[in-house]
């Protein structure tokens, strides 16, 4: 009911304020699984230019990369510029034309004749433009036409519908759409498989958890080669006090040496005077 409300609400805004209307994001009703890696579904602008008298009128759909600080798409005589995917490094250097199609009728959609899915298809069609819908068109040397080329993925991209009237010049435009973003192969959060999705504080503690583990494991490995070392250098000293005993014990010339040299070494040794 909520939301019934508040389509019927933003549609009562749309048709007040036509000339400040952005390109919305297809209604999630329609399409799931919008914006893909490469592809963007927009709904068409349905009564969104005042005047439905202009039969022979033209929509231009342009797309920008939000990187882009270049905006511009019609020349100083409002013509259209004719500016491709290719041209403009797929938007990031300038918007580029997306799609062309008629005004679209300003009237209420017929979904109830949506019977079978050739039907849906044909309505999607009518209702919603799917931006990267070509993946041929820009390894294809010969064509030299619109590309509506796949997007890029992870990047926020912006639209906007210009008018254009019978003598090629734009007659109305809308506003550029609130920025879009591709979905990212490494999306965390679409692929969690954790039940019911890790929320942010979660995540802080997990990842405080996992720095307190590590720190642990790095004291207890600096404690393990501490005892071990240790252990090595008391083995040394056993061993060469246990050698040097056995020296003395098994060679009376040895000991002998070492007791005059000791003995010598007390003549040496200044006594004090009495
Ligand atoms: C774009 O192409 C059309 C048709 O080829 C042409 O009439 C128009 O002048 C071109 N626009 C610009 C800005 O050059
Ligand atoms: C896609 O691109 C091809 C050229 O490679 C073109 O012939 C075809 O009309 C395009 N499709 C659409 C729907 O624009
Ligand atoms: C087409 O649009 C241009 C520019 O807004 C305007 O000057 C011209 O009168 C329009 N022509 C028609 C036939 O509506």
């Amino acid at each position: 009911m909520t939301l019934l409300l508040s389509l019927l609400f933003f549609g009562l805004v749309d048709r007040l304020y036509t000339a400040q209307v952005k390109p919305q994001i297809a209604n999630r009703l329609l399409i799931t699984n919008n914006p893909t890696l490469t592809t963007i579904a927009l709904e068409k602008p349905f009564c969104v230019f005042g005047s439905d008298s202009c039969s022979s009128c033209d929509v231009y759909l342009y797309g920008v990369d939000v990187a882009s600080s270049n905006l511009v798409v019609v020349d100083d005589n409002s013509v259209p510029l004719n500016s491709t995917f290719q041209k403009t490094n797929g938007g990031r250097l300038a918007p580029y034309k997306v799609a062309s199609f008629g005004l679209p009728n300003c009237k209420s959609p017929a979904f109830d004749s949506a019977q079978d899915l050739a039907q849906i298809a044909n309505i999607l069609d009518k209702y919603l433009v799917r931006i990267g819908d070509n993946v041929t068109c820009l390894t294809d040397p010969n064509y030299l036409g619109i590309c509506n080329s796949p997007l890029s993925e992870g990047t926020s991209y912006r639209f906007r519908y210009i008018l254009v009237n019978s003598t090629g010049k734009m007659a109305d435009q809308t506003l550029w759409s609130d920025s879009i973003t591709t979905r990212a192969v490494k999306d965390m959060s679409r692929i969690d498989t954790w039940p019911g999705r890790r929320s942010g504080g979660m995540i802080v503690i997990a990842s405080i958890l996992s720095v307190l583990v590590f720190f642990l494991l790095v004291a207890f490995a600096a404690a393990v080669l501490t005892s071990m070392m240790g252990e090595s250098t008391s083995d040394a000293n056993t061993a060469t006090y246990e050698s040097r005993i056995s020296q003395q014990a098994s060679s009376e010339t040895y000991s002998g040496v070492l007791r005059g040299s000791s003995l010598e070494r007390e003549r040496y040794v200044p006594k004090p005077q009495a």
